[in-house]
């Protein structure tokens, strides 16, 4: 509408003022917020913005491809992917806890991204080289940095959202989103042309499915969940609610698919099967503090547990976590 284009049009013209004819780096994860903050940066000053798009190999089915083909097809920005899958993979081969997960991943994350910063930062022939390094912080980001946040919460917003990182790395700060709740952010991606799936897509962790796979991260795990988790989301986004005619995934706050490293028994044709457990989450909540099991129809949970266990050949059972916060957390780790 016509107040975002007022609003577009003032943060276009401060972005500009404020860099000139400096460059910038960002750090793209895909999620909303650095999303918007590429968009409209890029916006503002095209090819003096760089995106650095760090894929760690635990995103899910086809998103690094998706993120690629909205910024550099789509918006024609200057997008560096950097395939990390196999360095992360091998340090976390034989890394079972959660927490010392959580650690090599947001720990390697800082040093592939700081690596290619450093690069943009020295510049080539006839490109002097960034000097700025632009975030997706929002406002919440902002008020909750101050305060005490479960230890969880800290290594999460260190990962995106790099604290100490400019300094570190030399660069001024560029934070256009650093006024804006989180509706607004989503208002303003829609505005600047990016897919609604996209901006009102549920939160995804910094660890992605390193965190989803329980225990040891195994390639061959990560594989079969992405499978199965894009069956679950497709199926939440068919389903609509009669009641309020939204489909299931805009009636639920997140939802999403859990590997389970154990085997159970269960047939298939004349044969006995010996494979993976899959557990389905889904939850509605309004700040992720307390939240509560999504009642879905029964008939969407048999559709995509019959789906799973049929097109992933690997995983013969699907369970749904039927368990609130408190006790249990949104993440099985
Ligand atoms: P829990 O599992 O603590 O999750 O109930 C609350 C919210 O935080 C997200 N979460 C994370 N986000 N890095 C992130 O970026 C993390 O390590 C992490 N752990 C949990 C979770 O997805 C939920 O939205």
């Amino acid at each position: 509408d016509w107040i975002m284009g007022d609003y577009i049009e003032e943060a276009v013209a401060k972005i500009r003022e404020q860099v000139g004819d400096e460059e910038v780096i960002l750090g793209l994860s895909g999620g909303v917020d650095s999303s918007v903050a590429a968009a409209l940066i890029h916006r503002a000053i095209g090819d003096q913005l760089t995106c650095v798009f760090v894929d760690h190999g635990l995103l899910r089915l086809n998103e690094g491809d998706m993120v690629m083909e909205m910024f550099e097809g789509k918006l024609h920005a200057k997008v560096i992917r950097v395939d990390a899958s196999d360095l992360f993979l091998g340090k976390l081969a034989g890394v079972s806890e959660p927490e010392a997960k959580r650690k090599i991943i947001g720990g390697l994350f800082v040093d592939v991204f700081k690596a290619e910063a450093d690069k943009l930062k020295a510049g080539d022939g006839g490109h002097k080289g960034a000097t700025f390094l632009a975030q997706g912080t929002i406002y919440p980001d902002v008020i909750e940095s101050g305060g005490a946040k479960s230890k969880k919460a800290v290594t999460i917003k260190s990962h995106h959202n790099v604290g100490g990182l400019p300094e570190q790395l030399g660069l001024k700060l560029l934070e256009p989103l650093r006024d804006l709740f989180k509706d607004e952010v989503r208002e303003l991606g829609v505005a600047l042309g990016l897919p609604r799936g996209m901006v009102y897509r549920h939160p995804f962790p910094g660890p992605g499915l390193g965190v989803r796979i329980l225990g040891e991260v195994k390639k061959e795990y990560a594989d079969l969940l992405r499978r199965a988790d894009a069956i679950f989301i497709e199926e939440l986004n068919n389903w609509v609610d009669d009641a309020t005619g939204k489909t299931w995934y805009d009636l639920t706050s997140q939802a999403f698919t859990v590997f389970l490293p154990v085997k159970s028994v269960g047939v298939m044709g004349d044969g006995r099967t010996y494979d993976y457990v899959v557990a389905l989450r889904a939850v509605q909540t309004s700040d992720f503090m307390t939240a509560d099991w999504a009642e879905l129809p029964y008939g969407l949970l048999k559709r995509v547990s019959n789906r799973i266990i049929n097109e992933v050949r690997g995983i013969n059972r699907v369970t749904y976590d039927v368990s609130s916060k408190p006790p249990a957390t949104i993440e099985w780790e």
